[in-house]
């Protein structure tokens, strides 16, 4: 497809910023290095984004899309939930989403869709093929029925190595959320790589390699804060990172940088002499009474 569009750029925090949504620095900057490995090490795979709201963190995701890979983003958009209690949450939290709202947000980032599915995330396994993916956001439903199947799903989607993440694992309004992850993790064979304030990334592969990649990154990172935490026997590290500040060459549509603060001028001629010459009590009055 052909495209003369000035596109917006996922990097840039202030373009980013004009979508709706709840995508923090740190995790922001976790998909990217996670990304941009799987990218070094010739890791391809299809990529998918449950609940995907108005694009915030797919537009991200799709930053980092290869030729021949497909991403796949599901969202019930407003269509029915499949129970009463998604109901209340879709009522409570995204009752004026649609799904052209969406596409609208992620065209002015990228020149193509991903595939969209309108559906129950419970759905997304007819949509991808198994041991296809590298990397999966669970971002839908945050109620334990669903969060379970979703945990399932990315098990039966994942390749080997591939990473899959769970927003809200902690907060005190998504309980539900912290219990199937934690199930995963004692029961269903999640390996946990990472936390940050809000989400859990995790494999059924190889954790090692990722985990020691992120932990060499964040202890490096001016902006990065990193430990290692043992949960139930899984070494996991805790982490979180600022963005970094705006890449020397600005996007057009970034706000321009604050001018530089100029040096004081030396003092000089009368002002310099006073100074040097009278009691201080005497300029320090004669300061003040030009200041005020
Ligand atoms: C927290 S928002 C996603 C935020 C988005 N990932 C971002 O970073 O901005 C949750 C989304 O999940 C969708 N959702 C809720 N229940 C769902 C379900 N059972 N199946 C699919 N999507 C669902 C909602 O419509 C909403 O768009």
């Amino acid at each position: 497809m052909s495209d003369t569009r000035t596109l917006m750029s996922a990097t840039v925090a202030q373009d980013l910023d004009t979508i709706k949504g709840w995508f923090n620095a740190s995790d922001r900057r976790m998909f990217a290095r996670i990304l941009e490995r799987q990218a070094r090490l010739g890791e391809l795979g299809d990529v998918v984004e449950l609940g995907c709201y108005l694009g915030k963190s797919a537009v991200l995701i799709g930053d980092y899309l290869r030729p021949g890979e497909t991403f796949t983003v599901l969202d019930l958009f407003e269509s029915d939930a499949p129970d009463a209690e998604n109901s209340v949450e879709m009522q409570r939290s995204y009752s004026t989403l649609t799904q052209a709202a969406f596409e609208r947000n992620y065209l002015r980032f990228h020149p193509d869709l991903p595939v969209v599915v309108k559906a129950p995330s419970s759905a997304i396994v007819d949509h991808v093929a198994p041991a296809s993916c590298r990397f999966i956001h669970i971002d839908a439903s945050h109620l334990y029925e669903h969060v379970a199947t979703d945990v399932d799903s990315a098990c039966k989607l994942l390749r080997p190595d591939g990473i899959v993440v769970f927003d809200d694992f902690r907060a005190e309004h998504t309980p539900g959320v912290a219990c199937a992850v934690w199930e995963a993790v004692l029961n269903k064979g999640l390996q946990p790589i990472c936390l940050t304030e809000s989400k859990l990334y995790g494999t059924w592969g190889d954790a090692g390699g990722v985990r020691a990649d992120l932990e060499a990154w964040l202890s490096h990172d001016p902006f990065g804060f990193v430990e290692t935490q043992r949960v139930a026997g899984h070494p996991m590290l805790r982490a979180k990172v600022r963005l970094a500040p705006a890449p020397a060459v600005a996007h057009p549509s970034a706000p321009k940088p604050a001018a530089p603060i100029p040096e004081p001028h030396p003092r000089t001629g009368l002002r310099r002499i006073a100074k040097d010459w009278l009691p201080p009590v005497v300029h320090a009055r004669i300061a003040a009474a030009r200041r005020r």
